[in-house]
């Protein structure tokens, strides 16, 4: 796949190659995959991209193995990123001997499951075409990002994105595109409320419940309606619509990984007690929605007009400008 992507293009090897990608969020989550090696998935999916917060990647080639960091301190050879990294780096490196120095800084806190895999495998392949000068097209360059990380493909672009499932075995109609929707007055509120490494991986949970969950059945069908629901209220800049199905699609994601055998449970306490307090907020006449991943923080969507009342009541939350204004 990769050869056909980049065809007969010459590996002319800049100095350096150099990119920043957003991290983003699902508000219709990409869960289930239908190749694992090629990061296929079931269901379509819809993601916000975060504005300036996500990866910033610079690359170099180097002598005697990989060398890579973050925020400026070498990571250790049997960090999972790194080995996830250079297992990616093993799809194009021009000889088995070239190596690469990445230097990458997250602007997003990188233990606390806010979607920086996905904003370092888009950063990463676009520096990756910036040093071998590929001047490959973004549709392509979702492709080769989603071989990183699925959620990856959808962080090449800012904004709304959707990741088409497509249909092929070999996966060249799985990409993402950008949506033409904006939303100036559109925020997002992230909640750390925990640091601690994750029970386990978004990539085995997936797995997990794929194979062992009775409520995943379910699931293809009702992604899809959500997606479908989430595009119009885009189109009609329903908000209301917007919020509730992203919630709902949420709680329906880790239904099915709570059924699983054994259960894959990340809510923490401070996760619930944010869940009710964002429906107690609702109850009080705040539009405030709320979604969550693979982790225990929740993030938050609300309108521009809410943001007070919104920061009033979690007050160590960061809020996000995903089309900054
Ligand atoms: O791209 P991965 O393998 O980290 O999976 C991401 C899965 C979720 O974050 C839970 C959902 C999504 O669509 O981002």
């Amino acid at each position: 796949m990769v050869r056909r992507l980049l065809g007969r293009r010459p590996s002319a090897v800049g100095r350096a190659g150099s990119a920043f990608a957003p991290a983003n969020i699902a508000l219709c989550k990409y869960w289930g995959k239908r190749d694992e090696e090629l990061h296929l998935p079931i269901t379509s999916s819809l993601s916000l991209s975060l504005g300036r917060l996500g990866s910033e990647i610079r690359l170099a080639p180097c002598t005697q193995g990989d060398r890579i960091s973050l925020n400026g301190r070498r990571l250790a050879p049997d960090d999972v990123f790194v080995q996830r990294a250079t297992a990616f780096l093993d799809l194009f490196r021009p000889v088995p001997d070239f190596f690469f120095e990445v230097r990458a800084k997250n602007s997003i806190p990188t233990a606390a499951g806010l979607a920086s895999s996905a904003s370092g495998f888009a950063a990463l392949t676009l520096a990756l075409n910036d040093l071998f000068r590929w001047k490959l097209a973004r549709r392509a360059l979702s492709i080769l990002a989603r071989l990183g990380s699925g959620s990856a493909c959808r962080s090449l672009y800012r904004g709304f994105v959707e990741w088409h499932a497509g249909q092929a075995r070999d996966g060249m109609d799985s990409y993402a595109e950008p949506l033409a929707a904006t939303w100036p007055d559109l925020r997002m509120g992230l909640l750390l409320l925990s640091e601690k490494e994750k029970p386990i991986s978004s990539r085995q949970a997936m797995q997990q419940t794929c194979r062992t969950s009775p409520l995943y059945g379910a699931w293809p069908a009702q992604a899809g309606r959500d997606l479908a629901t989430l595009k119009t209220a885009l189109r009609h800049r329903d908000f209301v619509a917007l919020g509730r199905t992203a919630e709902a699609n949420a709680l329906a994601m880790h239904a099915t990984m709570i059924a699983a055998r054994p259960a894959i449970l990340y809510w923490w306490p401070a996760s619930l007690a944010a869940m009710r307090q964002a429906h107690q907020l609702r109850a009080d006449g705040v539009q405030v929605y709320f979604t969550m991943d693979a982790g225990p923080n929740v993030k938050l969507l609300f309108l521009r007009r809410d943001q007070a009342a919104v920061a009033d009541a979690f007050p160590r939350m960061k809020i996000v400008r995903p089309f900054g204004r």
